[in-house]
């Protein structure tokens, strides 16, 4: 039986890969950090199937104890503090925790259980502003937030681990993936909450910040299948994992209404910019400048084909079926919850 040790186990992409790992028959353990209250987090449905570990990123002691305790032949690094937003706000925790935390980890694995394999989350948010269209393994990086400058890192410290001790240490740089499990604060999630919320009468309008911005948009539950086979071929490298699709905000937003039964139509420019109800004229959608960045990802588009041709990985979910199933499972939500 094959041990993977996951950090992030509570978060989207660890609840979704827990699940491919359990049905592969994998023993699978998950990094937790103590809370006054336990949270599961997205993890809640799998307790009986994962072991825990309590642990942090900050903390090398705890993750070489993760390491001795799970015996883990696959490391995934999903734990991050993963909101671009937020590390304006929280620049050196999210230092520490998205860029020192991936050499303690490395670290752990080389004192405990060197022949490990490793996977890093990277982001699509170290090409920040992008030097190239799409955007591949090889363009260069340009991060836009201190959340991209602590990613940048964490990928060049597993690159350099692996040539420094030949560990089989990989990056996936994944383009934005969300879900039905997404954390309310990253845009999809904000919308696909805040529509469901308008249809039921709970919230008047939804605000937001920049809708220019373009996004490559994919299903976690795909990206996440990318992880286990990089750790599954002979040789470890970098991947590139997108959709190939850009989509601007807006978008996402006319989609999203739409399947809720509520057409819109955007009127009006920058900040004054409104989305109209068709139906009932009723003003749903307005800017917010506080939720635009100090600097901006403005566009980003990922060339998959490496991860194709190697790992013989493929999108399944498109990008209305993305929005549908969101704005499906937010619909149902919020009708229960109401
Ligand atoms: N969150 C948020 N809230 N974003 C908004 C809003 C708003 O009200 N209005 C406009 N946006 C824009 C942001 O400015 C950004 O350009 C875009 O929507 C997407 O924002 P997020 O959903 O917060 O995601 P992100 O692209 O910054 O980062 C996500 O993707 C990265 C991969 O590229 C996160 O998942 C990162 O952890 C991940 O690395």
């Amino acid at each position: 039986m094959k041990r993977a040790l996951i950090t992030g186990i509570n978060g989207q992409d660890g609840s979704y890969l827990a699940e491919l790992l359990l049905e592969k028959g994998y023993q699978v353990y998950g990094l937790m950090r103590r809370k006054s209250k336990v949270d599961y987090g997205n993890a809640a449905h799998l307790v009986n199937d994962i072991e825990f570990v309590y642990g942090d990123m900050t903390d090398i002691v705890s993750l070489v104890n993760a390491m001795r305790v799970s015996q883990a032949d696959e490391v995934y690094n999903l734990a991050a503090q993963s909101f671009v937003g937020t590390s304006w706000e929280q620049p050196i925790a999210t230092a520490e925790i998205d860029g020192v935390g991936v050499a303690n980890i490395l670290e752990a694995i080389r004192t405990v259980k060197p022949e490990a394999k490793f996977y890093q989350a990277s982001t699509s948010e170290m090409f920040g502003l992008v030097q190239e269209t799409p955007q591949k393994e090889t363009t260069p990086f340009y991060p836009r937030s201190p959340y991209g400058v602590a990613k940048l890192y964490g990928h060049w410290i597993t690159k350099n681990y692996r040539e420094s001790y030949n560990m089989f240490a990989c990056s996936g740089i994944l383009f934005n993936h969300e879900s039905e499990r997404r954390g309310l604060e990253f845009v999809t999630r904000k919308i696909t909450d805040a529509v469901a919320r308008i249809k039921f009468g709970l919230q008047d309008k939804l605000e937001l910040g920049n809708m220019d911005a373009k996004r490559d948009w994919g299903h976690a539950e795909d990206y996440v299948r990318a992880m286990w086979l990089m750790l599954q071929q002979e040789t470890a490298d970098d991947y590139v994992v997108a959709t190939g699709e850009t989509r601007m905000v807006r978008e996402f937003v006319e989609l999203a209404f739409k399947y809720a039964g509520m057409d819109i139509e955007f009127v009006g420019q920058g900040i004054e910019e409104k989305g109209i109800c068709k139906k009932t004229g009723k003003v749903l959608v307005e800017v917010n400048p506080k939720f635009f960045r100090p600097a901006e990802v403005e566009l980003l588009l990922g060339d998959p084909t490496k991860a194709e041709q190697n790992l013989g990985w493929n999108r399944k979910v498109s990008f209305e079926q993305l929005v549908e199933r969101m704005i499906k499972a937010d619909l149902n939500r919020v009708s229960s919850e109401k």
